[in-house]
């Protein structure tokens, strides 16, 4: 039975996906703000269930929790990253103290978490760290840049974590949602940079007014989305990334076409920087993504590592 420690649990993904591990038999550490409302949200009077105050923000909260999270089932094999908000608004009208508050919690407390719990899940050489990115972590326009550059944080850390820890027998996965329908884009979650500049009515403006539009309406089904990273955690070899949604897939694969275009494009240029035909020192080699990211380490049918 695999056990699951979630952030952010106390409505939207990580509601859902703690449901939908409940619904599959599975022990839960729910994690949330506020406690009592992710009790109410889940099912009552599971064994399996346990409720912990964390606000991500706070380190020693999330150790405590991790210990808490021990010593009532004894191993941890599942972390989902899951607590995170948007700003909405062009890069130059974000001030400051809303961008290092959004870096605080999508950021810096996807960190103090993961530092919290794995200690466990490298003493055990085993588990699966599931940080849950954004299309926009690997796509961005124009009235969410600073939302966009603190996924696009977490998928750089994530893919350092895969490479780190995939010899130790641990899964590394970035879930990259597009549009679900949760309070994300509602002013309960959504954040406006308080600051409107005329210059950019018609690019990150539009892009507000648009947020305010969609919202409720978002064609993605957060059950579907919750059941999805269940399945995703039984594969025999999970992958790096997890696009999540119709619209995340085009986007994706919009964004690598155009990235493979422009490089083709400018080829030349972007390879006559070199000393010459002959290199005169070693030359760092990139991280070998594609092979653990193929093949990953094998898994028992538990969800968790051979
Ligand atoms: N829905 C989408 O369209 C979408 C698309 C791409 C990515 N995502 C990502 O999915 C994740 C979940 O978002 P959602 O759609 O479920 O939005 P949501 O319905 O607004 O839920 C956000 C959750 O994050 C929690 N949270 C925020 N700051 C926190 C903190 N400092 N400590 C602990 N918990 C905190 C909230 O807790 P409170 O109840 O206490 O506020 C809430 O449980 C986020 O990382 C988001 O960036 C969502």
């Amino acid at each position: 039975m695999t056990v699951w420690f979630i952030t952010g649990a106390s409505r939207g993904l990580g509601l859902e996906i703690a449901r939908a591990a409940l619904a599959a038999g599975d022990r839960v550490v729910a994690t949330a703000r506020d406690a009592d409302s992710a009790r109410r949200a889940l099912p009552a009077d599971q064994d399996g269930l346990l409720v912990l105050p964390l606000d991500v923000t706070d380190q020693a909260a999330a150790e405590a929790a991790a210990a808490r999270a021990l010593e009532r089932f004894g191993r941890i094999d599942v972390l989902v990253n899951n607590a995170g908000y948007g700003v909405a608004g062009a890069v130059e009208e974000t001030s400051d103290e809303e961008a290092r508050s959004l870096f605080d919690t999508n950021v810096f407390g996807l960190l103090n978490v993961t530092r919290a719990v794995l200690p466990t899940l490298r003493a055990q050489r085993r588990g699966h760290l599931v940080n849950i990115g954004s299309v926009g972590g690997f796509s961005q326009g124009a009235g969410s840049g600073i939302y966009g550059a603190s996924k696009f944080a977490v998928e750089g850390i994530t893919e350092a974590l895969h490479a780190e820890l995939s010899g130790l027998g641990i899964a590394v996965t970035v879930v990259e949602p597009g549009q679900f329908r949760t309070d994300f884009l509602d002013p309960a979650s959504l954040r406006q940079a308080a600051r409107t500049i005329d210059d950019y009515a018609g690019t990150a403006g539009a892009r507000r007014t648009q947020f305010a539009d969609v919202s409720g309406h978002q064609l993605g089904d957060p059950a579907k989305a919750g059941r999805a990273v269940v399945a995703l955690t039984r594969a025999q070899h999970p992958p790096l990334r997890l696009p999540l949604g119709q619209d995340s897939l085009e986007r994706i694969e919009a964004k690598l076409a155009q990235v493979a275009q422009e490089i083709a494009a400018w080829r030349e240029l972007a390879s006559s920087t070199g000393h010459g035909p002959a290199p005169t020192a070693p030359a760092l080699t990139a991280p070998a993504l594609t092979e653990s990211a193929q093949t990953g380490p094998a898994r028992t049918t538990e969800g968790g590592r051979a």
